[in-house]
């Protein structure tokens, strides 16, 4: 087992926490309290092909590995949630299964346009009255002509009120159930496609998550990805992406905490002596240590299964279980290490708490990962 990056993920890594700490960072406080997203931010990833990591060249992406995807997600997550997920459903959810899924027609109109970031894409399985039961979707797809017509409404889509192309699963005959879903290209210019921008939200103020409204959206045929019946492999294969940037993003948060208790824990001092000195605090802050190491590891492994190309449905599930539920716990942790200050957002620590929880919950809940992982270990679904 070789645990060394590469000089070309070590490169990676470098360039990302040097754009994180200058570009980003300085403003997250700002953008957090606002709820202003940023698209210059954006746009400057995209300058740096961070908005295409594992996208092969010839459709304008980096042609990197999934650990490079991974210490890209990482370093972003350090310092910003709200940018990570902008990234990672650009690249996860939206790249990663037309690359995968897509005709070459379909590649070549999209994938460039999305690399560079001249467009923005979202991922539309979830609806107000689906959300783990994702294959008993009610958005429904209606063959008309050479057109297919959809009708329907999805919830909870990060980038939903931006993106210029959504990946919309649909059922095309409610009696096949699962195997009846379809997932469909649609530009969001397209008549009859609009948007509600979500307020009010616990965390990840800075990106944007919208309700799809979808009224009669006509989508060419050549539009659908896959065949009919393909699209709940389709949404699972791209959750399996998804579910790996989530994670890598929360191994991010943990050594965020780590980074600002230890300068907190040094700067400020009790009884006389700096509250790093105390056992209790060290107790706190080698917790979140722990917790990073052990992250990053299952993370990696599962980038590892990526690069040999195959299926890692268990490894993904367990990370992001994982580095989930432990961002939350170092967040907790980093604000008791912090005090009254950490309860306040003149230190980055309770609005790590509040966008790490969103990762217990989105791609797939804690308790959805640990039925995958139950299924897989006895054999057993607790889905039927
Ligand atoms: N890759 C490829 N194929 C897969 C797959 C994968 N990872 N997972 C399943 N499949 C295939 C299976 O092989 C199976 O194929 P066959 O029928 O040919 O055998 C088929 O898909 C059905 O698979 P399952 O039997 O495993 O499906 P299930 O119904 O038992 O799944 C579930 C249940 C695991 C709970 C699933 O519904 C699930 O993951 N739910 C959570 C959904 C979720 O994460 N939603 C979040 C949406 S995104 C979001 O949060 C918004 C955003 O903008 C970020």
């Amino acid at each position: 087992m070789d645990f060394d990056l590469s000089a070309e993920q070590e490169m990676i890594k470098n360039t990302a926490r040097d754009f994180a700490d200058r570009e980003i960072m300085p403003g997250a406080q700002e953008r957090d309290r606002n709820a202003i997203f940023d698209r210059s931010i954006i746009d400057k990833l995209a300058k740096l092909g961070f908005l295409s990591p594992t996208l092969p060249e010839k459709y304008g992406g980096m042609g990197a590995d999934f650990i490079s995807e991974a210490l890209i997600f990482e370093e972003i997550g350090r310092v910003d949630s709200s940018i990570r997920t902008t990234l990672s459903v650009q690249v996860s959810l939206t790249e990663l299964p037309i690359l995968n899924f897509g005709t070459e027609v379909q590649r070549q109109k999209y994938l460039p346009l999305l690399a560079d970031g001249t467009w923005l894409g979202c991922f539309g399985l979830t609806e107000p009255g689906a959300g783990s039961d994702a294959a008993n979707l009610e958005t429904r797809a209606v063959k008309q002509g050479s057109q297919w017509s959809l009708t329907g409404r999805k919830m909870w889509i990060s980038n939903g009120g931006l993106a210029n192309l959504a990946l919309i699963f649909a059922q095309t005959n409610p009696e096949l159930k699962a195997k009846g879903l379809a997932a469909f290209l649609v530009e969001t210019q397209t008549p009859g496609f609009s948007t509600q921008t979500i307020k009010g939200k616990l965390g990840l103020r800075s990106s944007n998550t919208a309700e799809l409204i979808l009224e009669d959206v006509r989508v060419p045929a050549e539009n659908m990805l896959g065949e009919i019946g393909d699209g709940f492999k389709i949404a699972m294969w791209a959750l399996d992406q998804g579910r790996f940037g989530v994670a890598s993003g929360c191994v991010g948060i943990i050594q965020g905490c780590v980074n600002a208790s230890v300068k907190y824990a040094k700067d400020r001092h009790a009884f006389g002596r700096p509250i790093a000195g105390f056992q209790l605090v060290q107790e706190m802050i080698s917790d979140m240590v722990v917790d990073y190491e052990a992250a990053r590891l299952l993370v990696h492994r599962a980038g590892h299964l990526k690069n040999k190309g195959v299926r890692n449905t268990r490894e993904t599930s367990i990370a992001k279980l994982y580095a989930s539920e432990a961002a939350v716990r170092a967040a907790l942790n980093a604000i008791q290490v912090h005090g009254g200050y950490g309860y306040s957002d003149e230190y980055p620590v309770e609005r790590y708490l509040r966008d790490a929880k969103v990762a217990t919950l989105y791609e797939g809940t804690s308790q959805i990962q640990k039925l995958i992982i139950g299924r897989l270990t006895t054999g057993i679904d607790a889905f039927t």
